[in-house]
């Protein structure tokens, strides 16, 4: 097959776990490459983007235990909220890959096998420490607390201690390979303060990386020996390979690999920029040029995730807004590198004043005194003043600097370049004051003058902001006149006064809603409290609901279940009788705090047994970072009393 000759452009995200719903954190990261993915389209590169989901391992396995569901009902769920995300944010990617498809789970075998045949990987036993959230192996060094517990460095988590047989990968053959590698190529991890990071790490040693898990049966099992299943990490990582073709589509594969970056959180950029590269050294790839790790979305001050509770929904904001201001806001907030904190106040601010006022006013003002004073279209205009000349010119500039700052990644300065160019046009405005010629007949030719400046201006405009704003983009384009899909076009067609005179313009509606601050957060609270309209969630009738039974329980007895750390069996009067049940919240509450407090207990659920007792009832309790909080009536409430 003939080569390409256009350059390429191998751009990924993480595949998300789909034990979670998406949130803005995650939509963060797809935004970014969306933005990346569209502006090289418009420089003219052959681009791949990928993203997708990472569907196996523990956590999952026990996310759908708790629900009720088999692992893959809850990844096909899962599956089509991030979809249904992405097509509601305007995400371009060529395609959706999910770690449970078969050709990936063939092409991680395949590689597997080929490490074990050349000694890179090894069949040993490991006894250490595993973090199921993390899906991460503790180091050794991490000390045990005064329970004999290790926590996880990086989630602040309980760890589990195991030991079984299972295959190492060498990764301590790979300690100096790494580092030869990142003096070669010192752009290796971005930003640059991460890369010092990656390298302190390699140099303090490596060791051997255990890479299979018996205990766990949700993944792809090694090929000549089933028992053991390949770690999650080492399954996901292969995506960026299989995703492009590894083993199914030679010709896309080694038109796209190596990927050019690897878009990911700071919280994983130990398994990018050390564990990837070692692991395709082993296996004779070449490696990805660039890994690019970008700061958190904080809110309140603490990173958005499901079990802190603080996770904001973009669907909320999608539904008031749209796909652009998000997308912009997220963006235009902070560099890549750098951490964010949301607020709702920032982000109507930023929407307010930099969209509707800076960009919305000036395309709505602009095309209806066109419309009002020449039927929609400029004919003619007056030769060009040094006022207008310099608009011109200082396009030519932004222009450049715009693509400079696309091209390193630095979305928010050109951003910063192309409003500081509205604000210039809104200024040439303001000094010119078209709106105080258009009833003077002999002011006609200025006029028309004025606005044919202000209308190429919002050309090139519309070009410079497609790649972060493809809706906004493209609606002012075609208010302009211009019905073409901009990702047809490049840079490379780009002028000032492309197509301005003569173009038949049309009435603008407005681009962007404003909103009030207390409206917004009004909205925001309804849809919370109801959780969110349909699409975001799975409704249960009123009926369904009533099945439940609920009542008033007043805890009689409490004592600990033998040889167990958590459990204990609570003795409740639920007004007609008295049941126990078993509940594991020893961590959180000792037994004779409980004794006498009133709480909501299921009583119509079916009997279990738990660890040789039988539990009749259960307690409700809120989960906060894997913490029980129980809620308690503070009221004289009597037992069994219906809780509804
Ligand atoms: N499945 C792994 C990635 C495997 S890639 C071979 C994983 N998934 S994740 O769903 O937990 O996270 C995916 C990405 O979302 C990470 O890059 C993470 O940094 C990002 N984010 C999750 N919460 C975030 C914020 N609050 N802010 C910004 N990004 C965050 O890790």
């Amino acid at each position: 097959m003939a080569k390409n000759s256009k350059k390429t452009f191998y751009i990924t995200t993480p595949i998300y776990y789909v034990n979670d719903m998406p949130h803005v954190g995650h939509a963060y990261t797809t935004i970014i490459a969306d933005a990346l993915s569209r502006h090289k389209k418009l420089a003219g590169y052959d681009v791949f983007f990928l993203t997708g989901t990472d569907e196996h391992g523990q956590k999952i396995e026990k996310a759908a235990a708790q629900k009720g569901m088999t692992p893959i009902e809850l990844a096909d769920q899962v599956v089509i909220r991030f979809k249904n995300l992405w097509k509601a944010l305007n995400i371009s990617y060529d395609y959706f890959i999910r770690t449970t498809q078969d050709f990936h789970e063939k092409g991680v075998q395949k590689i597997f096998g080929k490490l074990k045949e050349k000694g890179a990987i090894y069949k040993g036993v490991y006894k250490g420490w595993y973090c199921v959230s993390d899906e991460n192996f503790l180091a050794e060094d991490i000390p045990e607390d005064s329970e004999g517990q290790k926590t996880c460095p990086d989630c602040g988590k309980k760890a589990g201690q195991v030991s079984e047989e299972c295959y190492f990968f060498k990764l301590s053959a790979y300690q100096n390979k790494l580092l030869d590698f990142y003096t070669s190529h010192p752009t290796f991890v971005q930003p640059q303060s991460r890369m010092n990071e990656v390298v302190s790490f390699v140099r303090h040693g490596l060791k051997d990386l255990s890479i299979t898990r018996t205990t766990v049966k949700w993944g792809i099992p090694v090929l000549d020996d089933p028992e053991h299943t390949i770690y999650v990490w080492f399954d996901a990582l292969h995506n960026y390979l299989t995703g492009i073709g590894y083993d199914w589509d030679l010709a896309s594969f080694e038109k796209f690999w190596p990927a050019t970056v690897h878009l990911i959180g700071k919280d994983i950029l130990r398994f990018h920029a050390i564990f990837w590269p070692a692991f395709l050294m082993a296996a004779d790839f070449p490696l990805p040029e660039t890994v690019y790790s970008h700061g958190w979305w904080l809110k309140d001050e603490t990173k958005m995730s499901k079990s802190r509770g603080n996770v904001l929904d973009p669907n909320l904001i999608l539904d008031v807004f749209g796909p652009d201001p998000l997308r912009y806001f997220l963006l235009r907030e902070i560099p890549i590198g750098l951490d964010g904190n949301f607020s709702h106040e920032g982000f109507l601010h930023r929407v307010n004043s930099d969209l509707a006022n800076d960009l919305g006013n000036l395309v709505q003002r602009t095309l209806t005194m066109i419309q009002n004073s020449f039927g929609g279209k400029i004919e003619k205009i007056a030769q060009e003043r040094d006022i207008d000349k310099q608009l011109r010119l200082a396009f030519d500039s932004v222009k450049d600097k715009v693509f400079h700052f696309y091209e390193e990644y630095a979305i928010n300065r050109a951003l910063e370049e192309i409003w500081g160019y509205i604000n210039q046009v809104n200024k040439y405005l303001a000094e010119n004051e078209p709106w105080k010629l258009a009833d003077d007949e002999s002011q006609k030719e200025n006029l028309g003058r004025i606005l044919y400046q202000a209308e190429a201006a919002l050309r090139g405009i519309s070009f410079l902001i497609f790649p972060v704003m493809p809706e906004s983009a493209q609606k002012i384009w075609d208010y302009l006149g211009k019905s073409t899909p901009i990702e047809k076009e490049s840079y490379a067609t780009l002028k000032f006064d492309g197509f301005a005179l003569g173009q038949k313009t049309r009435k603008p509606k407005a681009l962007f809603p404003r909103v009030k601050l207390k409206d917004f957060l009004a909205e925001e609270k309804s849809n919370t409290v109801q959780i969110a309209k349909e699409g975001h969630m799975d409704y249960i009738t009123f009926d369904e609901f009533k099945k439940i039974d609920l009542r008033v329980g007043e805890i009689i007895k409490v004592e600990k279940v033998e040889g167990t750390r958590k459990l204990l069996k609570i003795d409740v009067n639920i007004g007609t009788e008295t049941r126990q049940m078993i509940s594991g919240i020893a961590d959180e509450y000792k037994p004779e705090d409980l004794v006498g407090k009133k709480l909501v207990v299921i009583v119509n659920l079916k009997p279990a047994i738990i660890r040789g007792i039988e539990s009749q009832a259960m307690l409700l309790a809120a989960e906060i970072d894997d913490k029980a909080i129980i809620p308690f009536f503070i009221e004289d409430v009597p037992a069994g009393a219906k809780v509804k």
